[in-house]
């Protein structure tokens, strides 16, 4: 018989929760989005998403439940993301999973929210992709890692200062395309010439496995105003932001994939997981294929759900169940990811 898992996930700007099974097969993965209670503002506003997350945690649960056929009474084992995200965010998830663990007597599992959007790509595999090498690119993180096992993540490159799904962000918000700026930049780009604008690629020829997205960021800017901060706040009109938007891109994913190209040159692994919403860009994730190919590499990518955050990718849960590894009662959020 099945053991079930209830997962909830809270860290950031959705309300999600899924029911899976401990091999993992998920049974349901339900995600409330809060994009549009953030878009005025231009970006996440912590409170805000705290708030949501209280009035919506519920009922996002009893619709996991009620999708999966599963009653409360029958969940065996209740995870959380409790690190890292917004600390208040992240509160009303594990506040909530700590009372349903005590409630029902079940095990209570701490997930780290960046090691699961690895185990994502587990996940969507149905099989065992370990040892990896995982590459994870989200709102909040670009990091590389070794992964000898789906517990253990040995950090090998990360930022240095902004995301490359906040550089995505910043630069829709530069050319006017809305928040959230990822899918917004790929639907720009799709019209654009990758090639009318050179924008920096930061470490690209350096050996280390880090990134950085600041200065290309300050490149679209100073190409789409200028660097005296006089020009008009406006593109000119014709083809240059859809060109802006194509370029930017391509800058992001040549880093991404070159760096990922010399961790798997580096670690001798022949597998890459990768994961976070910018895993959801289809231009980058054709590029990541073609280089697994060229380097005979497998590549493991989660379909576009499993990319962007959601509760599901919480089932590593059931590695830590299977070696006991319960969170204590007095689990706290840790807004920092390894702090
Ligand atoms: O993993 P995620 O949903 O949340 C965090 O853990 O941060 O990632 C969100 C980020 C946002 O910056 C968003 O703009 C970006 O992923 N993103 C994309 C795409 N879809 C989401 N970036 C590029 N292309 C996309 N299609
Ligand atoms: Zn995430």
């Amino acid at each position: 018989m099945s053991l079930y898992f209830l997962a909830v996930e809270t860290s950031c700007d959705e309300t999600a929760a899924a029911v899976f099974t401990d091999e993992p097969v998920v049974l349901a993965n339900v995600v409330a989005s809060q994009t549009d209670l953030h878009a005025r503002f231009g970006g996440v506003v912590p409170e805000v998403a705290a708030r949501a997350h209280l009035q919506r945690l519920l009922p996002v649960i009893d619709e996991a439940l009620r999708k999966a056929g599963v009653r409360l009474d029958q969940v065996g084992a209740v995870a959380v993301h409790n690190t890292p995200g917004l600390v208040g965010a992240l509160l009303v998830g594990v506040s909530a999973a700590k009372m349903l663990a005590v409630v029902l007597g079940v095990p209570l599992i701490a997930v780290n929210h960046v090691e699961a959007h690895v185990y994502a790509a587990r996940l969507a595999a149905g099989h065992d992709i370990f040892p990896c090498v995982g590459l994870v690119v989200s709102g909040g993180h670009t990091s590389l890692f070794h992964c000898p096992g789906p517990l253990e993540f040995e950090l090998l490159g990360a930022t240095l200062d902004d995301a490359a799904g906040e550089a995505f962000d910043k630069v829709a918000a530069l050319l006017g395309l809305g928040f959230p700026g990822g899918p917004a930049v790929e639907r720009e780009a799709a019209g654009g010439d990758a090639t009318a604008f050179r924008f920096p690629r930061s470490f690209l020829h350096d050996d280390r496995l880090d990134f950085s997205f600041s200065g290309l960021k300050t490149a679209v800017l100073y190409a789409c105003f200028g660097q005296d901060g006089k020009s008009p706040l406006s593109l000119p009109p014709g083809r240059t932001r859809p060109d802006v938007a194509a370029s930017f891109q391509q800058a992001v994913i040549d880093v991404l994939v070159e760096k990922a190209r010399r961790a798997l040159r580096r670690t001798g692994l022949k597998r890459l997981a990768v994961g976070g919403g910018v895993a959801a860009n289809r231009p980058f994730r054709a590029a990541l294929e073609r280089m697994a190919a060229d380097e005979g590499a497998e590549l493991f990518i989660p379909p576009l759900a499993l990319c962007t955050d959601n509760a599901a990718m919480a089932a590593q849960a059931v590695e830590k169940w299977r070696r006991r590894l319960w969170a204590p009662p007095d689990l706290d959020a840790r807004p920092n990811y390894g702090a």
